[in-house]
C-alpha cells in the first residue's frame, strides 16, 4: 500500500501569544496537519490548552486557498471522554488518546466516532500494543510516542523504531487505512529512519517552531521522505 506522508507541526512549541498567526504561517509553509498537544497536569506533568483554543484556531486551520487543514488532537489527559466530546464540538478532525488513561477504551473510541471524528490510540514508550488486538478495526490513527509525553524538545527514544515496525505489520495485516503517526524528537536528520520503520505521519514541534524559516525545515523534511 503506497503511503502519503504527512507533516504535523505541534503547536506545543509555537508562540502561544500568536497562535492563530503561527497556525496560518506553518500551513503556508507546507504543514499537512496541525498537531494539538492537550495536557492536563494530571496524566502528564504539564498543562497546555483546551477546547476553546481549538475552536478559536479552527478558522485559521486553512490553506491560503481556503482548504481545511485537519486538526489532530492528542489528548494527554485522564479521564478522556468528557473532554474528547468537547474537542469534537470544537472542530477536531482526529482525536487520539492514551488507552491507559481510559477506563473503557472501546467505549471511548465509539464515543469519538459517534461525534463524526476520526479516533486514534497513543502508545507511550513502555506501553504494549496488546489493546490493538481488539480495537484496530475501530480506529483511524495509531500514534507512537518516541519521547515520554509532557514536553517538547526531548530526544528521540530509539526503541520506538521497533514498535513502529510492529505497528506497521499490524496495520498492513488489518488491510485498513490507518495512519501511523510518530510524536517526539522528530528532526530532519532522523525522519527518514522513522519513515523506513513504517511511519507515514510525523509530529514535529521544536524542529519547526522557533526556527526562522518554517518552509525551509518542512521542505527539508519532505526531501528526506522522498
Ligand atoms: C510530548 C509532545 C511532544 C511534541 C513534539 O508530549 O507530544 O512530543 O508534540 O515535540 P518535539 O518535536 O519538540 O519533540
Ligand atoms: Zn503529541
Amino acid at each position: 500500500m503506497s503511503r502519503t506522508f504527512r507533516i504535523a507541526p505541534s503547536i506545543l512549541s509555537a508562540d502561544f501569544a500568536r497562535l492563530g498567526e503561527e497556525v496560518r504561517n506553518v500551513i503556508a509553509a507546507g504543514a499537512d496537519w496541525i498537531h494539538f498537544d492537550v495536557m492536563d497536569n494530571h496524566y502528564v506533568p504539564n498543562l497546555t490548552f483546551g477546547p476553546m483554543v481549538c475552536q478559536a484556531l479552527k478558522p485559521h486551520a486553512k490553506t491560503p486557498a481556503g482548504a481545511a487543514v485537519p486538526i489532530d488532537v492528542h489528548l494527554m489527559i485522564q479521564p478522556v471522554d468528557a473532554l474528547a466530546a468537547a474537542f469534537a464540538d470544537a472542530g477536531a478532525d482526529y482525536i487520539s488518546f492514551h488507552p491507559d488513561a481510559s477506563g473503557h477504551v472501546h467505549r471511548s473510541i465509539q464515543a469519538i466516532r459517534s461525534k463524526g471524528v476520526k479516533p486514534g490510540l497513543v502508545f507511550n514508550p513502555a506501553e504494549p500494543l496488546d489493546v490493538l488486538d481488539w480495537v484496530i478495526d475501530d480506529i483511524d490513527l495509531i500514534l507512537i510516542m518516541s519521547v515520554n509525553p509532557g514536553f517538547g524538545g526531548q530526544s528521540f527514544i530509539d526503541s520506538a523504531l521497533r514498535k513502529i515496525e510492529a505497528v506497521r505489520k499490524r496495520i498492513d495485516a488489518s488491510g485498513k487505512d490507518i495512519r501511523l503517526e510518530v510524536d517526539g524528537g522528530i528532526k530532519t536528520d532522523n525522519i527518514r529512519r522513522v519513515a523506513d520503520a513504517g511511519a507515514d505521519t510525523f509530529v514535529a514541534g521544536s524542529a519547526i517552531f522557533g526556527k526562522p524559516d518554517y518552509q525551509g525545515v518542512i521542505s527539508a523534511m519532505r526531501a528526506q521522505l522522498g
